[in-house]
């Protein structure tokens, strides 16, 4: 299928895990697609395995977000659909928080979320482009948890300037909407276990096996499963969907 084809998509934090999913799926639809990440040598390798262009890019840094949106326009073209997509996680007791920690999760996953949404958009007014936005968001932000007060935060942060930022540019024809996904294997979850390993003393291994048995679908997401979302959402056939955040979670959180 090519329901994507003739768009062009800039992809956050794509040289792996989630990100490179979309991207991977995106090609497959048909679109063009820009792999944007901090780690430009892996962003590099993943564009050559699946014919995307790569791109360096820091969301924390405003001014290497505005120089991969035009490198992004300037060689695809123009930007039909952004997905803002880079994240980081944290755990910590409340108690032990730390103000640098608190500022570096903030820093790429809602400055990021929202200063790279604001180019894109930019880019999209100015040229004219019923644009298509995605937001990765969580479940983690519908519901605080003991230990990930800081991540669950910016991803309720995320959710909030998703329905503000869906509001506001529904006007100019670019739908904001965002996925909220639950529990999906992969590296980013290789780092979630080892932190809960340190925190409360389990083995290697068993808060993920905890967390897929705990999925009413009965197991932990791959990233495949969220890209039947991802296409969807960056449609014609999203048009008239406006603000919204969708659960693809394995039924983990009912909205
Ligand atoms: N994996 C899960 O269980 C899960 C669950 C819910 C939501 N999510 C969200 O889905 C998205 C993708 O998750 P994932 O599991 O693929 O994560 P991941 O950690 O595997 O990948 C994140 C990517 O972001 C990049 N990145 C980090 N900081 C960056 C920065 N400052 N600028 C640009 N790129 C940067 C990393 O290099 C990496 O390639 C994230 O927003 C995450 O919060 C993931």
């Amino acid at each position: 299928m090519t329901r994507l084809a003739g768009k062009c998509a800039m992809i956050t934090g794509a040289a792996r895990g989630i990100g490179l999913a979309f991207a991977t799926r995106y090609r497959a639809e048909g679109a063009q697609v820009a792999i944007c990440d901090i780690d430009l040598a892996r962003a590099q390798a993943a564009a050559a395995d699946i014919g995307a262009i790569a791109v360096e890019l820091d969301v924390t840094d405003p001014a290497s977000i505005d120089r991969a949106v035009a490198r992004v326009a300037a060689d695809l073209g123009q930007i039909d659909i952004l997905i803002n997509n880079a994240a980081v996680f944290t755990a910590a007791p409340v108690v032990d928080i730390s103000h640098d920690d608190y500022a570096a999760t903030f820093a790429v996953n809602v400055h990021g979320t929202l200063f790279t949404l604001q180019a894109v958009a930019r880019h999209m007014i100015d040229r004219g482009i019923p644009g298509k936005i995605i937001n990765m968001a969580s479940q983690a932000g519908r519901r605080g948890e003991p230990l990930v007060a800081v991540y669950c935060a910016t991803k309720a942060a995320v959710i909030s300037l998703t329905q503000s930022a869906g509001l506001n540019l529904i006007q100019h024809g670019i739908n904001v909407n965002a996925i909220a996904p639950g529990v999906v294997d992969g590296e980013h979850w290789d780092g979630v276990d080892a932190a809960f390993a340190k925190l409360e003393g389990k083995p290697k291994g068993q808060k993920k096996a905890e967390v897929g048995a705990g999925v009413p679908f009965g197991r932990m997401g791959t990233a495949d499963d969220l890209t039947g979302m991802a296409v969807f959402l960056a449609s014609a056939e999203a048009d008239y969907i406006v603000a919204q955040t969708y659960n693809v979670d394995g039924g983990q959180w009912l909205s």
